[in-house]
């Protein structure tokens, strides 16, 4: 990549208001774009980094049912703790907006207005699936189902997130609606397609021509994998109750597809901060008179959003036509924990906020772990003793023993101020000359995405410091040749202060603190690489520790956590049906159900299940045939008071009549057990 351009619009996915984040958000997206950007602003870069909560869609509605508060309460919650979260994680963006809000909502209404207006929507009516029980058409998460592409069960009616393949929800084999959990009804409803099957050609000659062997190879796969498959059609409406509306008459009551709007989440964020900075948006989206000025618009996402951001989104800008285009989109694989996948749903995951209040000031320790471990080629995997080794052998044993040593004997043998050098020796040489080397290499790394390569090569720098002082042991050589080591100080005071500039990216914190003990002003990337960085005699404050120790029972605690939960999850937990559609309360008086007295008992000849019972409702004396001979003789039914639906309309069985039905209690597994009153009753007493 070349860093000619001056302006740069980074954005990481927008993750949805309905829950905390992990650190497998944090590994996918969150973390790499920060490097990044702090690189870039580093190299004095005009950023726009832009991210925010995705407030629509079925992620939103259906936890707020689960919790059984409204949408707006959700997304509410979460979007403050997610904000709060980044901030104090050192996730610097410059906007963390909300697709709730109203510049949100009218900036989306006008795109899908601008491609309306150019017909580049396909007006259709279609069959949709639809719950009876629920009154509502399916869409996207409210729909499972088997995928038709990779056979995974999970899909969802809009994407698979195992193989990331877009889907219609028709597509889908075995579909289930997640609210019922019953086979839904197909309905016929209109909806407006984008035909991604125009834009076929256009996407292979923006993407599989033009970005080959410049994206990620994870990301260039997939893409040309779904072209060669070839695009078809997409809804870009759905009929739901929340989100965008759609700005047509003809759509009242319909909503925008939450992959159509989302993604303008970054413009309207942008837009947004514009406004409160006093900036022009439209410098950082769209393509200027002259090419050479056009913003270069970076998207850090996880693999499961691979298709909405290299194909949907761009082939949405590009119909537009006044945007740009991403010039990449180094989406990560995914980070497993403790040898199993993350999961919000059975807790299996270390939630950054509670890691934030256990770990205080502990910020760039999580951050080096997870980056050391990035899933940038391959799934990867976040271990507590891989947590405890990184903090241990390398940011306290290199980089903090480091720094202070070098701080402490200035300190001791300079009263905290940097001697004056003499000549270089050999090794010296030796040492300036890999230690000019680093910052190229680190950016390097930085500017192909490959920020574990880029971090190793960091650490490395660290570890050349600490060698240094180890190899030229000044502790020994002060006595007798106190001039030799001014110059070993003063070159190791140099590589802390080039520390402190390449480990911003990763270790902010550390790069804020380690600036203030050596009391300098944060340099530019272009100063890193030089042993000129600190003056003679400049004065040098206090030292601290950078890191510390991480103890085994720490980290255990935390291990346990996780198997705690994983007991928890396996505990057999007793399985419910789920509960019916809701009805009134004059559905339910018009059961008229009593206690009744059975006075005579037989089996149903031909049948395995029924047995014929003669029942006292009080009312009268009546025949009921009941589903109960497998777990109850005819001997034992005799005499036993039992709860009787009496207004049931007669129903023929086996050449009987049926004349009302017996309530039971039946479990997920099939235990049956009568209903009876605590205490013997007189028969007819009513039951409500
Ligand atoms: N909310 C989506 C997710 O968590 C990501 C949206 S990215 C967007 O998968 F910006 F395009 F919205
Ligand atoms: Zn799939």
């Amino acid at each position: 990549m070349n860093l000619k351009n001056t302006k740069y619009t980074i954005t990481a996915a927008l993750p949805y208001a309905n829950g905390p984040l992990h650190i497998g958000h944090i590994a996918g997206a969150y973390l790499p774009a920060d490097i990044f950007v702090r690189y870039l602003r580093l190299r004095g870069k005009d950023v726009a980094f832009m991210c925010g909560s995705d407030e629509h869609g079925a992620a939103i509605t259906i936890r707020a049912k689960k919790e059984g508060i409204s949408p707006r309460e959700i997304i509410d919650k979460y979007h403050e703790l997610n904000k709060s979260t980044f901030e104090k994680f050192g996730i610097g963006f410059d906007m963390y907006h909300r697709t709730s809000a109203p510049i949100h909502h009218e900036l989306s209404q006008e795109f899908f207005t601008n491609l309306y207006d150019k017909g580049e929507f396909v007006e259709q009516e279609s069959e949709q699936y639809y719950d009876e029980e629920y009154n509502q058409f399916l869409a996207d998460r409210y729909i499972t189902g088997t995928c038709p592409k990779c056979g995974h069960d999970g899909a969802y009616g809009d994407q698979c997130e195992k193989c990331g393949s877009s889907l219609n929800s028709t597509d889908l084999i075995n579909p289930v609606s997640t609210l019922s959990g019953k086979k839904p009804e197909l309905r016929s409803t209109k909806h407006w397609f984008l035909p991604l099957d125009k834009y076929q050609e256009w996407l292979e000659k923006w993407l599989v021509e033009g970005k080959k062997g410049q994206w990620k190879s994870n990301v260039y796969g997939q893409c040309s994998s779904w072209l060669k498959a070839g695009l078809q059609p997409r809804a870009m409406t759905r009929d739901l109750d929340w989100g965008v509306d759609v700005p047509l008459k003809e759509a009242e009551g319909k909503k925008l597809y939450v992959w159509l709007d989302a993604p303008i989440g970054y413009i309207s964020a942008t837009k947004q901060w514009a406004l409160d900075n006093g900036k022009n948006w439209e410098d950082y989206w769209k393509k200027q008179d002259d090419p050479k000025n056009d913003s270069t618009l970076i998207h850090f996402i996880g693999k499961d959003n691979i298709v909405f951001h290299c194909i949907i989104f761009p082939a949405i800008l590009h119909a537009h036509g006044e945007y740009i285009l991403p010039e990449n989109v180094p989406a990560n694989e995914f980070l497993n924990l403790e040898g199993d996948k993350l999961s919000t749903s059975r807790n299996w995951a270390v939630w950054l906020h509670e890691y934030l209040e256990e770990f205080p000031g502990k910020e760039d320790v999580l951050r080096y772990a997870l980056a050391s471990t990035l899933p940038e080629t391959k799934d990867s995997e976040f271990t507590w003793k891989d947590f405890q080794t990184r903090n241990n052998s390398e940011l306290v044993g290199i980089f903090g023993n480091f720094i202070n040593r070098a701080l402490v004997l200035t300190h001791k043998y300079y009263d905290g101020k940097v001697p004056q050098r003499g000549e270089w020796f050999d090794y010296d040489e030796e040492i300036i000359q890999s230690l000019s080397t680093y910052p190229d290499l680190i950016e390097e790394k930085i500017t192909q995405y490959k920020f574990r390569e880029a971090l190793a090569h960091m650490m490395e720098f660290a570890r050349l410091g600490n060698k240094y002082l180890a190899d030229t042991e000044p502790w020994k050589l002060q006595k007798e040749n106190p001039e030799r080591v001014k110059t070993i100080m003063n070159l190791s005071l140099q590589i802390a202060a080039n520390l402190s500039i390449v480990c911003e990216p990763f270790l902010p914190f550390t790069a804020e603190k380690l600036r203030g003990m050596l009391n300098i002003k944060a340099y530019e990337w272009e100063k890193a690489g030089s042993v000129d960085l600190l003056e003679a005699d400049h004065t040098i404050n206090k030292a601290e520790l950078l890191f510390e120790k991480i103890e085994d029972e720490t980290v255990d605690a935390q291990v346990k956590k996780l198997e705690d939960t994983k007991k928890a999850n396996t505990a057999e937990k007793p399985k419910v049906e789920a509960m019916k559609a809701e009805i009134q309360f004059d559905d339910f008086m018009k059961m008229d159900m009593r206690i009744g007295t059975v006075i005579a008992a037989e089996k149903v000849k031909k049948s395995n299940k029924l047995l014929k019972l003669t029942i006292d409702t009080g009312l009268d004396k009546r025949t009921i045939l009941s589903g109960i001979a497998k777990h109850f003789s005819a001997e034992e039914m005799v005499g036993k008071q039992v709860t009787v639906l009496v207004n049931l309309a007669p129903r023929p069985m086996m050449g009987e009549v049926s004349e009302g039905m017996v309530l039971m209690a039946e479990d997920a597994e099939g235990n049956l057990q009568l209903l009876q009153p605590g205490n013997k009753v007189n028969p007819g007493s009513t039951v409500s």
